[in-house]
């Protein structure tokens, strides 16, 4: 009977990181090409995406109330064509001097529209501290989720300083296709030590169209299971996702401690 134990079955992936609305930036350009990544996010195994408009001077037009309309429209799209994926209206905020101020101004959307996690990444080709930004927003109830935190390296090699914004309140998001796949020596160790240490929390696919930057999950999945063990990968891949889309609280233990133990290694943890 050996190896013929069931599979365990996948929870619905959750990606919180997937540019899903159609002609606003550098996303779909086109409600179709946005149908046809949701049915690809589906195959992938996901059940819910974060529906992402840039907010950033690139692309001054995306206010909140365009960025609602859109996903509105997007999630009445998927239902009358039967996708079974749920959209959550989100953006994809670019760290500035006035990000504390836009927020409080209400000129900003946090994942899922809900208030409680504000999707950040770096202005372009910078590495700049949020933890002051995250201590600031913390007191207004609002955690920063750091965009596709693998890219850089200042935080990818630097595991005390990914513990402080953690401890700050920060979740730390990263890229299924660079966990699958990393495309450097460097970026696999860094990404190693972040599944190993328990410093990841969060997975998006960061698709951007269906020709180009697909969005896909489930090899990132995989190799997060293998990694980290499946129990750690599900809370990546679904329970700690889902929980930021629906405005929850997600409590992370702190980093550091290596996740796995050769019983987990062995049987999965
Ligand atoms: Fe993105």
């Amino acid at each position: 009977m050996g190896g013929l134990r069931p599979a365990t079955p996948m929870p619905p992936l959750v990606d919180t990181h997937v540019h899903l609305l159609a002609g606003l930036d550098d996303g779909p350009d086109t409600p179709d090409v946005a149908v046809a990544m949701c049915r690809m996010l589906a195959a992938e195994g996901a059940g819910h995406a974060a529906a992402l408009g840039h907010q950033n001077p690139d692309y001054p037009d995306n206010t909140p109330d365009r960025i609602r309309a859109s996903a509105a429209a997007l999630a009445a799209e998927l239902a009358a064509r039967k996708v079974p994926v749920a959209v959550y209206p989100s953006a994809e905020v670019m760290a500035s001097p006035s990000l504390v101020e836009d927020w409080s101004a209400g000129r900003l959307v946090s994942l899922g529209d809900t208030g409680k996690y504000l999707l950040a990444e770096m202005p372009h080709g910078e590495f700049v501290d949020l933890l002051p930004v995250a201590e600031q927003l913390r007191p207004r109830g609002v955690r920063i989720v750091v965009a596709h935190a693998e890219r850089y390296p200042d935080l990818l090699h630097d595991p005390d300083r990914a513990a402080r914004w953690i401890a700050a309140g920060c979740l730390i998001q990263v890229t299924a296709r660079a966990v699958a796949d990393p495309w450097s020596d460097d970026m696999d160790r860094g990404l190693r030590a972040w599944v190993e240490g328990g410093y990841a929390h969060l997975l998006g696919s960061d698709g951007h169209g269906i020709d180009r930057r697909q969005p896909l999950l489930a090899a990132g999945y995989a190799r997060l299971a293998k990694l980290g063990g499946r129990r750690y990968a599900e809370r990546v891949g679904h329970a700690w996702g889902l929980a930021v889309l629906k405005g929850e609280d997600v409590n992370p233990p702190p980093p550091g401690q290596p996740s796995r133990t050769w019983f987990t290694k062995l049987f999965g943890g």
